[in-house]
């Protein structure tokens, strides 16, 4: 089959590699049907991420058919189509237990395994470890243009931002970072009732999505950011901060936005140390989290894009096949010079 494989910092190729295939009785093949790229995947061909090593296939994000299956695996059997989420879960370890398979001990210690400790979704045809516990099914009323953003960004912003941040019926939210997260955490707050959705970016073009996408005010980065938002809030700030570029100036952005008992939610990748004003910060009574996905919502998602309440197919700006990667990657990597969001690849 071809398959996208990293070859150290700056170096990928679409090239030929053996078929996907069993290894466990707990695991299936799918074939790959719709897949796309993640910022992540941009952040480990820069080389920020270790553990990816060369000969890698990168990817986290799938909806495909199941092909071949485990003999211990019950709930799926070949020509199921189904959602390959970013997390895979053994549903037994400590973690999975407490509902929080974004922890999963069972494979290298951490949930998120494609593309990163086993071969990914970028590929004609994945192995998906314990696939009773970490497939959906993809209902019928969902597309596979839909259903690929219920994969990582959309659970991601929905449950590292909104779920994290509680936001509550009439909160003022401020949004750092219209990327795919970001409007996902948008998209996502209106479930909740917020009164006001305040979405900051530096592109033109991720701002006019989030108004689309639900937020009810947009403010372009500048001098005036902070003051801009405050002001907007009736001077008092929001009541949840969502913080989803993962650079220490928007962190420290999202974290002077908030009002006293309010909530700051990181949900960006951060690759360098940040230095917070602890001494200005400890006496507002705010609350600052933190972490990786479970995905852990993705049926309760599943279900609002089936009836329409999330107009997930809005994410796809640009579509390719797989023959195109190379493209798909620079039209997402060149994001705002494109008017991109996510891209959507197929065979
Ligand atoms: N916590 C998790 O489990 C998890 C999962 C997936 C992604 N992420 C992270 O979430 C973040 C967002 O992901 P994405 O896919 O939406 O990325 P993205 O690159 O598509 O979006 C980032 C957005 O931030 C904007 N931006 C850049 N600099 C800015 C600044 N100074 N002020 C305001 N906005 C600015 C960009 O214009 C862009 O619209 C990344 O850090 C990603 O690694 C975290
Ligand atoms: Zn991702
Ligand atoms: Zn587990």
């Amino acid at each position: 089959m071809k398959a996208l494989v990293y070859h150290g910092p700056g170096k990928k190729a679409w090239e030929e590699v053996p078929d996907a295939a069993i290894q466990e009785p707990t695991d299936v093949v799918v074939r790959v049907d719709t897949t796309t790229i993640c910022g992540t995947d941009l952040h480990i061909l820069q080389g920020d991420v270790a553990a990816v090593t060369e000969g890698r296939i990168l990817g986290h994000e799938a909806v495909g058919t199941v092909t071949e299956v485990g003999e211990a695996v019950t709930g799926f059997a070949a020509g199921d189509r189904v959602l390959v989420p970013a997390i895979t879960k053994c549903g037994r370890c400590a973690y999975c237990q407490r509902g929080m398979p974004s922890h999963c001990q069972t494979v290298g210690g951490i949930g998120w395994i494609f593309g990163h400790l086993i071969d990914g979704t970028q590929a004609e045809t994945v192995r998906v470890p314990y696939a009773d516990t970490s497939l959906y099914t993809v209902p019928d009323g969902v597309t596979n243009e839909q259903a690929i953003f219920l994969a990582d960004s959309l659970p991601t912003g929905y449950e590292v931002g909104v779920l994290a941040g509680q936001v509550r019926p009439g909160d003022t939210v401020a949004v750092v970072g219209a990327g795919a997260v970001g409007l996902s955490a948008i998209l996502t707050t209106g479930l909740w009732g917020a009164s006001k959705v305040i979405a900051i970016d530096t592109n033109k073009f991720r701002l006019e999505k989030a108004l689309e996408f639900g937020a009810t005010d947009v403010v372009e980065v500048g001098p005036a950011t902070v003051a801009e938002v405050i002001a907007l809030t009736d001077g008092l700030g929001v009541d949840v901060s969502i913080e989803a570029v993962g650079y220490p100036e928007t962190l420290l952005t999202a974290a002077s936005l908030v009002r006293p008992g309010g909530s700051i939610a990181n949900i960006g990748v951060h690759g360098t140390p940040v230095e917070l004003p602890m001494q200005d910060m400890w006496i507002q009574n705010v609350r600052l989290t933190m972490g990786l996905v479970d995905t852990v919502s993705i049926p309760t998602l599943l279900k609002m894009v089936a009836s329409g309440r999330i107009p997930a197919e809005k994410m796809g700006t640009h579509s390719f096949t797989f023959g195109q990667m190379d493209e798909a990657y620079d039209v997402f990597k060149n994001a705002a010079a494109n008017s991109a969001l996510k891209v959507v690849i197929t065979p």
